[in-house]
């Protein structure tokens, strides 16, 4: 699936449709350079499923963010600074993909690549004006 984003907004709206339909266990896979709006597609979904954006920045610096809602918990990684899977993996990583309840979110997802399920929803964001953004989200037959 193709989408269109036109502002910070519609990416948000986009993001948040798509949370609409997780039930648990999914695992999201960002790419895009940087400023493509990985960070913001994860506000957007964590507030289709939290109701609160405001809550979400940037992981880059701590590596992983955790926001728990209901029975859910959105796990939002960033593998920017990571120089090897193993630092994934010390963080947990393959048993947060376990979690039947957890939502993991994985921005420069192809930096850790080999780590990803199968099953993993990819979203690559490509920016082709200062507003302008090319959405392809890619469920994986899900
Ligand atoms: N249509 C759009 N969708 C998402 N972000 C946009 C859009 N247009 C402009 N932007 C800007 O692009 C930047 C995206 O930043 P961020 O989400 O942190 O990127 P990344 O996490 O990919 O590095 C923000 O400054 C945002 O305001
Ligand atoms: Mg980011």
């Amino acid at each position: 699936m193709i989408e269109e984003s036109h502002s910070v907004e519609q990416t948000e709206m986009i993001a948040a449709r798509l949370a609409e339909t997780f039930r648990g266990g999914e695992c999201i896979a960002l790419d895009g350079e940087m400023g493509a709006g990985k960070t913001q597609f994860v506000r957007g979904l964590v507030r289709g499923l939290v109701g609160d954006p405001h809550a979400v920045a940037s992981p880059t610096f701590v590596l992983l963010n955790v926001y728990p809602h209901g029975h859910l918990t959105v796990y939002h990684l960033d593998a920017y600074r990571v120089h090897g899977p193993q630092d994934f993996e010390s963080i947990g990583f393959p048993e947060l993909l376990e979690q039947p309840n957890a939502i993991v979110v994985v921005e420069w997802a192809s930096r850790v690549s080999d780590l990803l399920p199968e099953r993993a929803i990819r979203v690559n964001i490509e920016s082709l004006a200062p507003e302008h953004r090319r959405i392809t989200i890619d469920r994986n037959g899900t």
